[in-house]
């Protein structure tokens, strides 16, 4: 298939056309590169023999991304492009829902005019909330988010189950991330946030490469087995070819559903930190600091539904991300900017 992916330049986005490419899909990458670096297509490039068509289009412009699909109508699309910080949303939550619901608007209106139908959305964990108990399930009810950048998750999936509803054509696959951690095995293509990482993962191996002093944990006095947060950490080639698998199944199905992808097992902080010394073989300096507001005790996915449904399991465990976010780090100690 002809995929279009938006925000495909970004870190789970890059790692989604390099699996959709060794998959013999064409890939085109619709991205404004604001949060992303154009380096990124070239590793791809590296990784794969193929170079990915780029529309370097925002979203937010209708006639750019009208122009897109008029002169090459994909198939399919997966929607990455968004912002996504968690911490920023709650400063600027005017920014935060114009642009994801904005940006989507727009994409679902062009596939409409051009008679593209199967889209896959990049939702979140973000939309169980503090109302649920976990292991989350996507039939558990109630979605509510803690913060304006998961409402807007909320609210895209809702616009896109009652699009679904309107009109039986389209067929959509609407998947909820937990914690992506980690890299393409090449050490080609990973995690580059922009500023002080807000993760835990590329906070650790930002220390590694001495690029932060020590890690503040935030928090040790959770009802947890050693009183640190505890999440459910997906590698992020797992977590891409979710999207591969869920991208097939929708063109076997019609309507909106939605998929966790996760591992079904939680991980805290201080396994994390001790997965990650293993891998780098250094200890990682690190502070107890007060909790982070907003954080939840425990989050893990019911994965069920992928794994009957997509017929997806994810595979690789902590010991793996932590290995492969390493070779990305240390062989890119300022991301891409150093390339
Ligand atoms: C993980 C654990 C922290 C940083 C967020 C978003 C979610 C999704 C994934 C987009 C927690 C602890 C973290 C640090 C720490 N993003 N921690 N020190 O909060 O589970 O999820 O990213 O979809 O929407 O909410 O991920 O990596 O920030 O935190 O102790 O410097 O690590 O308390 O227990 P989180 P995280």
């Amino acid at each position: 298939m002809h995929v279009l992916v938006t925000g495909g330049a970004g870190y789970i986005g890059s790692h989604t056309a390099v699996t959709l490419i060794e998959r013999g899909h064409r890939v085109t990458i619709a991205d404004n590169f604001d949060n992303s670096s154009p380096v990124v297509v070239d590793r791809i490039e590296r990784i794969t023999g193929t170079r990915p068509t780029i529309a370097a289009v925002d979203l937010l412009n209708k006639e750019a991304l009208t122009n897109v699909f008029a002169a090459d109508t994909p198939d399919a699309v997966i929607h990455f492009a968004g912002l996504k910080a968690v911490g920023e949303s709650v400063a600027q939550p005017l920014r935060y829902y114009a642009t994801n619901i904005g940006t989507t608007l727009n994409l679902v209106d062009v596939m409409r005019e051009h008679n593209v139908h199967r889209l896959v959305f990049s939702s979140s964990a973000t939309v169980y909330g503090d109302e649920q108990q976990p292991p989350y399930s996507e039939d558990g009810g109630h979605l509510n988010a803690t913060n304006p950048y998961g409402q807007t998750k909320v609210m895209i999936e809702r616009i896109l189950a009652d699009l679904a509803h309107a009109e039986p054509d389209w067929s959509i696959g609407i998947l909820r991330y937990f914690n992506p951690v980690g890299a393409h095995e090449s050490g080609l293509i990973g995690e580059d946030p922009h500023g002080i990482p807000n993760n835990l993962t590329p906070y650790i191996l930002q220390v590694a490469v001495g690029r932060l002093n020590e890690l503040g944990i935030f928090g040790n006095d959770y009802p947890t087995a050693d009183g640190t947060g505890e999440r459910d950490y997906i590698h992020v080639v797992d977590l891409a070819e979710g999207h591969v698998a869920a991208l097939e199944k929708l063109a076997t199905t019609t309507g909106a559903h939605a998929w966790n992808l996760g591992t079904g097992t939680p991980t805290s902080v201080l396994d994390v930190v001790a997965a990650f010394e293993k891998a780098i073989g250094k200890p990682i300096p690190y502070s107890i600091k007060p909790r982070r507001a907003g954080d939840l005790p425990q989050s893990w996915a019911d994965t069920t539904r992928a794994e009957q449904e997509l017929g997806w399991k994810a595979t690789r465990d902590i010991t793996a991300m932590a290995r492969d976010g390493w070779r990305w780090q240390s062989e890119n100690p300022d991301g891409y900017a150093g390339a």
